[in-house]
């Protein structure tokens, strides 16, 4: 059996009527950017939110800078995140000019640490960007009560996290504006690239519209901008996709469940955790090894037995190489959880479209593997030779 970490065609083919109508549809209209599909895609965006307003936009990276720069916030300026994310998060703060301030994140959610955050904050700083790593909450309301006793703001960057929801919290209600990404693998993707932002706040919304499109609302008026729009073939998968969103969580919710039931007894890496009360969309199923030096032999095994597991993310960004690249970027207090984290991480395929036996056969790779480790059952720590 083989294993595919993404199931994007399947997914395409399950819906592909759903999609192909809308495509036609952009296709027919002769209107492909800025048209009515993305006015009616962002729309449908705001109210899957509960927010006022939901822009269209290039890509999920762009909308984290855009709604910083939004935000007034540029040069001179520190943001707090933290660094086992995807390198866009801090990438976005440096593109729009300020210095990326890295702290710890939790060690059981990996998501920032709230109670590391405090000692990160200077008169230069002027907002945090928590991230949903993996598609479950970070813990919006101890970072919100620290915002606003300190009068920062707070960008969510929900690439991985679209429909989650926290404890008695929404995403994008505890913030100023939330962020996401369309790309391909993500729980809401489309064909190719593209991201948005939803917010309650007029100001942000004016200011990223204007940003996107050359700095204009209207033909031939134009002040500082970019060219950043989603364009509207896009926004008609998009749209397509959104009704199935609730869906594709609960399925990927249900493989969560299998893999976790399947996995408990393992000894030789920690599985992921859901807080009680949040709803987790693993966007990633991520467990992580006792040992940093099993990573790459659990992973070896998967993969020399048809399983495509991959890492997210193997090399934090303050480890890349050549970082910070002349940018201002400050860590702050040890980041040794985050550390941990890219080392020993794994993630194992999750789709909605997995079929029970491709999920149990990976349940079984990594069992197996376990096993081999564990004292008393094979030599300890061994490199295993791959079974096919
Ligand atoms: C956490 C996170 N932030 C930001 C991004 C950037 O999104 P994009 O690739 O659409 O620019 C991604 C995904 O790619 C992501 O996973």
């Amino acid at each position: 059996m083989k294993v595919e970490f993404y199931g994007h065609v399947r997914q395409y083919h399950n819906i592909k009527s759903e999609i192909d109508q809308n495509i036609q549809t952009v296709l027919e209209s002769g209107a492909y950017v800025m048209g009515p599909m993305l006015k009616r895609f962002e729309g449908e965006l705001a109210a899957y939110h509960s927010t006022k307003f939901a822009i269209g936009l290039g890509n999920g990276t762009d909308a984290i800078w855009m709604a910083l720069m939004a935000l007034g916030i540029g040069p001179g300026d520190e943001v707090i995140t933290h660094p086992n994310t995807f390198f866009a998060t801090a990438e976005a703060i440096w593109i729009a000019g300020a210095t990326a301030v890295f702290v710890d994140c939790d060690p059981k959610t990996k998501c920032i640490d709230p109670a590391k955050i405090e000692a990160a904050i200077t008169p230069k700083t002027k907002a945090i960007i928590p991230v949903h790593l993996y598609g479950q909450c970070a813990d919006m309301p101890a970072i919100k009560k620290i915002a606003d006793k300190h009068h920062l703001k707070i960008i969510e960057d929900n690439a991985q996290g679209i429909g989650a929801h926290g404890n008695g919290f929404k995403i994008a209600e505890l913030s100023d504006a939330a962020t996401t990404s369309f790309i391909i693998q993500k729980n809401l993707g489309t064909f190719g690239d593209s991201g948005a932002l939803v917010t309650d706040n007029a100001g942000i919304d004016a200011t990223v519209r204007r940003l996107r499109n050359h700095g204009s609302n209207a033909r031939n008026v134009h002040s500082y901008g970019f060219n950043s729009r989603l364009d509207d073939l896009h926004a008609g998968i998009l749209s397509a996709k959104l009704k199935h969103i609730n869906e594709y969580n609960d399925l990927r919710r249900k493989w969560s469940v299998r893999y976790t039931a399947g996995l408990k007894d393992c000894k030789t890496f920690d599985l992921p955790v859901e807080l009680p009360g949040y709803r987790h969309v693993f966007h990633l199923y991520v467990i992580e090894t006792k040992k940093p030096e099993w990573r790459d032999q659990l992973l070896d095994y998967l993969v020399r037995n048809n399983i495509d597991a991959k890492t997210h993310y193997s090399i934090a960004i303050h480890q890349q190489a050549g970082y910070p690249w002349g940018k201002g970027a400050r860590i702050v207090g040890s980041i040794a959880h985050a550390e941990r984290n890219a080392a020993t991480c794994i993630s194992l395929p999750m789709f909605p479209e997995l079929t029970p036996e491709e999920v149990d056969y990976v349940i079984a790779k990594v069992k197996e593997w376990d096993k081999q480790q564990v004292p008393g059952t094979a030599a300890k720590g061994k490199k295993v030779a791959a079974v096919a």
